[in-house]
C-alpha cells in the first residue's frame, strides 16, 4: 500500500495474507464518516489481526487517520518500505517471488490452516491438521521439497489440482 488508503482499502487490505506499505502511506476506517459500519471485512478482520480491541474500537468508532509507522507498531504491516509506490511494489514482489518458489500444495495448506486456526481453538486446529497432512502426503511436493533442500537445488514441484472447495 502507498498515499490514502481510507475505507475500502481496509477492507481489501485486512483480507489479504500479508501487508507492507511504503512510509507515505496514510490509513483510515472512515466509513463512520459517511454515516455507514464498514461492511466488507475491515470489522470483522481487523480486530483480529491486530489483537488489540480498544484499539480497533477507537479507530472504528473515531475514523482517525493513521500513519504506516503506527499501522506497524498495532501489527496491521508486517514491514514500512522507504519511499512511494515503486518501492513498496519491488519489496512485495521480491516477496512474492519467495513464495511463488515453494511448493503450493504446502502453501495452500499452510495458508488454510493458519485461517483455521484464527477461527478455531488449538486442538480443534491440531486435529484437523492431522487429518489435513494425513491427506497432503499422498502428494509428491514433500518429497521434492525435501531432496531440494537437501540438495541445496530448486524445487521443481507439479503445478496444484482444481481446487473442490474455496480456501
Ligand atoms: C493497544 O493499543 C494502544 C495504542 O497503540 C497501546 O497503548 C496498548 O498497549 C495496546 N494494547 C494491547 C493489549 O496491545
Amino acid at each position: 500500500m502507498h498515499g490514502l488508503c481510507l475505507g475500502l482499502a481496509v477492507d481489501i487490505a485486512s483480507a489479504c495474507d500479508v501487508r507492507i506499505a511504503a512510509e507515505d502511506a496514510s490509513f483510515g476506517i472512515m466509513e463512520i464518516d459517511v454515516g455507514l459500519a464498514a461492511d466488507i471485512g475491515t470489522l470483522q478482520r481487523f480486530p483480529k489481526i491486530i489483537g488489540n480491541d480498544s484499539l480497533a474500537r477507537e479507530l472504528s468508532y473515531t475514523g482517525r487517520r493513521f500513519s504506516a509507522k503506527e499501522a506497524k507498531e498495532m501489527g496491521f504491516l508486517s514491514e514500512v518500505v522507504k519511499g512511494s509506490k515503486t518501492e513498496v511494489v519491488s519489496k512485495a514482489m521480491e516477496i512474492a517471488k519467495i513464495i511463488a518458489s515453494k511448493s503450493p500444495i504446502a502453501l495452500m495448506s499452510t495458508k488454510h490452516l493458519l485461517n483455521h486456526a484464527r477461527d478455531h481453538t488449538v486442538e480443534e486446529g491440531l486435529e484437523y491438521t492431522a487429518i489435513w497432512n494425513a491427506a497432503m502426503l499422498q502428494a509428491s511436493d514433500t518429497q521434492v521439497a525435501m531432496r531440494a533442500t537437501l540438495g541445496k537445488s530448486i524445487p521443481n514441484f507439479a503445478p496444484l489440482p482444481p481446487l473442490r472447495s474455496k480456501l
